[in-house]
């Protein structure tokens, strides 16, 4: 009998825009402190674009790294390119053919998939099953997200969070059982939808003078509303992806959970007493980045020397949608 395929990461990369906003420089702009947003959220600076930058300009160059680390150097072996993106490079079409015709991948599928911070994983799952099923042998996975492009700098409850980034992997099928995307779960509750949204700028709503004056085109948020939500969930997801892969904390060499705020992350820790050194956190850096967060938090994570091959890493996020979802990685 035929041995099962598994989807192994053999790239993995990430970018962040150059440009530094620090709370400092939002003190300057709105009614806060980094008193405030540091012991609230554990953020002290984000990264953003600058003019002229774009989600595409980001999850190319993470796709390229992600390429160069898997030794692909040519990306027509690519048979299907997923980009997740909540702000694409614009409303159609979809960014990852223009990041296949960036790559120079002419005829691979590719399309975009839409779950906010969630987004990762959920492009992970896809590429995963097209990887198992075997009608796929490479797949790239990206996670790029702009969310400065839709944050309203006079909203105090909501800029201090968002951070531009891009991630990616490379999946490529592999017949090694101890390696891969062992588990994934995913799931979406539309009742909350207008938790964190973006309200103008679709089919109900098009944009026009009136929207933009409202401020139609920036992300809407119900803070307190998500962080209940987001408690409950990451904590969830955590005690699932324990269960259904038979881990404890101890078989477990790294979280890397979506970075959404400093005190959901503890939340989830504490609820299983995973000491924080087995938690990634970059918050403080790069602020809340959306789908490209955990990809970016694995890189880093890797790049310092907290996992390598062999190491047993769960990623656990929440997003607008609301959804949530959970992967357990063999790297
Ligand atoms: O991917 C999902 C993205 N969304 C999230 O991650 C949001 C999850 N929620 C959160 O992280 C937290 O709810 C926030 C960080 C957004 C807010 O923290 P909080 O502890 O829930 O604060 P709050 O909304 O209950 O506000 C407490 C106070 C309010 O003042 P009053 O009414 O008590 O006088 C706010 O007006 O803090 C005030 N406030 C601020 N003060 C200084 C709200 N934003 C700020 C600010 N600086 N930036």
């Amino acid at each position: 009998m035929d041995k099962p395929i598994r989807a192994a990461i053999t790239g993995l990369g990430a970018t962040v825009p150059e440009k530094v906003l620090t709370n400092a420089d939002l003190e300057k702009i709105i009614d806060t402190s980094d008193e405030w947003i540091t012991t609230r959220t554990g953020i002290r600076e984000r990264r953003i674009v600058s003019d002229g930058e774009s989600t595409l300009d980001l999850a190319v160059q993470a796709s390229r790294n992600a390429l160069d680390d898997a030794g692909i150097t040519d990306p027509s072996e690519l048979d299907l390119i997923i980009c997740h993106t909540v702000t694409p490079e614009i409303p159609f079409p979809a960014t990852a053919c223009l990041i296949q015709k960036a790559l120079g991948s002419s005829g691979t599928a590719a399309f975009d998939i839409s779950a906010a911070c969630s987004g990762f994983i959920y492009a992970l799952t896809i590429g995963q099953k097209f990887i198992e099923t075997g009608t796929c042998r490479k797949v790239l996975v990206v996670a790029a997200d702009t969310l400065s492009r839709f944050t309203d700098y006079t909203d105090r409850s909501s800029c201090i969070l968002f951070g531009d980034g891009a991630g990616a992997v490379v999946l490529e099928a592999s017949e090694r059982s101890d390696r891969g995307v062992m588990y994934t779960v995913l799931h979406a509750d539309g009742n909350g939808w207008d938790f964190i949204h973006v309200p103008a700028g679709g089919s109900r709503t098009p944009a026009s003078r009136e929207t933009v004056d409202n401020h139609g085109h920036f992300i809407k948020m119900r803070g307190r509303d998500v962080y209940k939500f987001a408690v409950a969930k990451m904590q969830w997801l955590l005690g699932d992806c324990m269960e259904k892969c038979n881990l404890t904390p101890d078989d477990v060499d790294l979280v890397v959970p979506h970075q959404v705020n400093i005190r959901i992350i503890e939340s989830a820790a504490k609820k299983y007493d995973f000491p924080m050194e087995k938690v990634y956190v970059n918050i403080d850096r790069f602020g809340n980045t959306s789908g490209a967060s955990i990809p970016l938090a694995m890189e880093e994570a890797r790049r310092n020397g907290k996992i390598g091959p062999g190491s047993t890493i769960l990623v656990i996020a929440f997003g607008a949608g609301l959804t949530w979802a959970g992967a357990v990685i063999k790297m």
